[in-house]
């Protein structure tokens, strides 16, 4: 939890073409609405050197790193995240709202690829140490429903897309177990829904967690 002087930070999660951005801009409307400073981010990246590192990660061909090295690129490209873009804008009181986190190491390279999980959660000590998303929302869906959505606007970007069916199943069910686990952090949004019923969801479950 950061301290409730400062700003809130909120996360967004889910697999391929689960309409994160579209949701995080509303929610971010609405957030400075009720007058709150708004910093919309996303990961990899949301920093110059996290962006960097992105580049590496999202293109090219799917067997570019192994699960192993992909997991640390994440973790530093994090670490500059953090440290650039998400703690200063916390202590400026803003409310941070990022389009992934450390969920998706869990479930992509977790879950996805089958890395052991305890050595992500000890990467994530080294690299974000004691510091908690305030509400993670994880946008879930159908796998075939989110690739056919992400392919309609793919671009070189297409890393992680290509990768097989099975894949994106398990990265699924990866999500749903974490929220399962952390009830008190995370909540699941169905959202095969329209824009609007999940902008409503999303708006409810954030006055009901963090007071708005
Ligand atoms: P995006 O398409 O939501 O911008 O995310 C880029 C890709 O990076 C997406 O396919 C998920 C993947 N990813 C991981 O595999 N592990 C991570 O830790 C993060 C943040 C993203």
């Amino acid at each position: 939890m950061t301290d409730p002087a400062t700003g809130r930070f909120i996360t967004l999660e889910g697999g391929e073409g689960a309409g994160k951005s579209t949701q995080i801009s509303r929610l971010g409307e609405w957030l400075r609405g009720r007058g709150h400073t708004i910093v919309a981010t996303r990961e990899p990246g949301g920093a110059p050197g996290a962006e960097m590192v992105r580049k590496l990660l999202v293109e090219g061909p799917a067997e570019r790193w192994d699960g192993t090295t992909e997991a640390l690129l994440h973790f530093a490209a994090r670490r500059d995240h953090l440290r650039s873009t998400v703690w200063p804008a916390l202590k400026r009181g803003a409310w941070v709202i990022s389009d992934r986190f450390a969920d998706s190491t869990v479930a992509y390279q977790g879950y996805g690829y089958g890395l052991d999980r305890s050595m992500l959660h000890k990467l994530y000590g080294i690299a974000v140490g004691d510091f908690h998303p305030d509400l993670t929302l994880i946008l879930d869906l159908p796998v075939e429903v989110g690739l056919g959505r992400a392919a309609a606007r793919r671009g070189s970007e297409t890393r992680y897309e290509g990768l097989p069916k099975d894949f994106h199943e398990r990265v699924r069910a990866g999500f749903l177990g974490i929220a399962a686990a952390d009830p008190g952090r995370c909540v699941v949004i169905d959202a095969t829904r329209d824009i609007e019923s999940i902008a409503v969801a999303i708006t409810e479950t954030v006055i009901e967690r963090l007071g708005a």
